[in-house]
């Protein structure tokens, strides 16, 4: 049992960031922004330290576990580095997107529940980066959240789900992009990307001539995947409401969405559509919340996991979201909230 204690970066960088390298070294727990969500991250190397990461965070057993770093050449030590692995760092870091390659032995069995390969990412991130260096060490981080709720955008949400759990918040404001790094393994003779983020394909072919994009990204995963995508399986994201996905476009969907809304509200149920700034007026006086808008993907990443736990602490019993094209970050926001959704999509007419 902690107090957790919040720092706050913009005025107080240098001090956060030393506490919080120290913090680190002696084996705690240290919550820290990135460009995609925040991170709870424990020294790599240090077996009790990562155990104590999966229990705080409610995390099973058998999901493993991102390996931060703050320069190129630490991952030769924790990696077989591939070539390709060497042109995508070069073209994406530091960056959002996360390589799996083989490891070596200095990673512990705990960092990777017991895989033969590693997850190792160089956050964009100057408060990240200066964490990391001043720890000394790589650190193995998931997202700040206990498991299974919406990733952390902002320090408020660390602490939401991790009051007096943990010792130190360092509060960089709200991440940028919102949804968590691409993960594309090269594991295999050709990569894949196991899960999208705002690395999109495209990029990532443009470099390596090549890429496969998992099934799991948009559907639910089959047996053999699991083992590939550990991540993946969890119903992930989810808030306490149930949450509802509608698919179509423009007026036909906003019809979708209203009848469901209706129904629901009818039926003695609390509704919140986290809409887009083309459909909203659409929704009229039920209750909404923007969302982003439909031309820019991004902004309905950043904006996901903030307006989830929203619908949390309004205490709403039904979320109802748009689908978007899964194209650029679209695909990312899509793997997301169709997992967040449990796969429930109504299709407008
Ligand atoms: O943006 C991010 O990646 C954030 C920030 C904090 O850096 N971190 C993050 O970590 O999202 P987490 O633990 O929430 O998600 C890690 C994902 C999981 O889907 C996990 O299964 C996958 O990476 N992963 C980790 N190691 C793996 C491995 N060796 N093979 C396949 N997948 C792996
Ligand atoms: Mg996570």
């Amino acid at each position: 049992m902690y107090e957790t204690k919040v720092v706050d970066l913009y005025t107080d960088f240098d001090l956060g960031i030393e506490e919080g390298g120290r913090r680190i070294r002696s084996g705690e727990l240290v919550a820290f922004p990135t460009e995609t969500v925040y991170g709870l991250c424990a020294n790599a190397l240090m077996r009790e330290a990562v155990s104590m990461l999966y229990a705080v965070k409610g995390r099973p057993g058998d999901n493993p576990l991102i390996v931060h770093v703050a320069d190129r050449e630490l991952p030769d030590r924790l990696a077989h580095v591939t070539a390709e692995a060497e042109l995508l760092m070069e073209a994406f870091w530091p960056g959002a997107l996360t390589i799996v390659l083989p490891k070596r032995d200095i990673i512990p069995y705990e960092v990777t529940s017991g895989l033969k390969s590693v997850a190792l990412r160089m956050p964009d991130h100057e408060a990240a980066l200066a964490l990391i260096e001043e720890a000394g060490v790589p650190v193995a981080a998931p997202s700040a959240n206990k498991s299974g709720r919406p990733s952390p955008t902002t320090a408020a949400h660390v602490l939401e789900d991790f009051r007096d759990e943990i010792p130190l918040i360092l509060d960089g404001g709200a991440c940028p992009f919102g949804v968590e790094s691409t993960v594309v393994s090269l594991e295999r003779q050709r990569p894949i990307i196991l899960r999208p983020g705002v690395v999109t394909p495209e990029m990532i072919a443009d470099v390596l001539g090549e890429v496969e994009l998992s099934s799991a990204a948009l559907s639910l995963l089959d047996e053999e995947e699991t083992v590939l995508s550990p991540g993946m399986k969890y119903s992930h994201y989810a808030p306490k409401a149930r949450v509802v996905m509608t698919q179509g476009e423009g007026e036909s969907m906003a019809r979708a969405v209203t009848a469901h809304y209706d129904a629901m509200e009818a039926a003695g149920k609390t509704c919140l559509i986290l809409a887009s700034e083309q459909s909203y007026a659409f929704y009229g006086s039920r209750r909404c919340v923007i969302m982003g808008n439909r031309n820019n993907p991004l902004t309905f990443c950043q904006n996901l996991y903030a307006s989830l736990r929203l619908a949390d602490e309004q205490g709403v019993d039904v979320v109802i979201l748009e689908a978007l094209p899964p194209r650029a970050e679209g695909l990312a926001y899509m793997n997301r909230a169709l997992r967040a959704a449990s796969f429930r999509v109504l299709r407008a007419e």
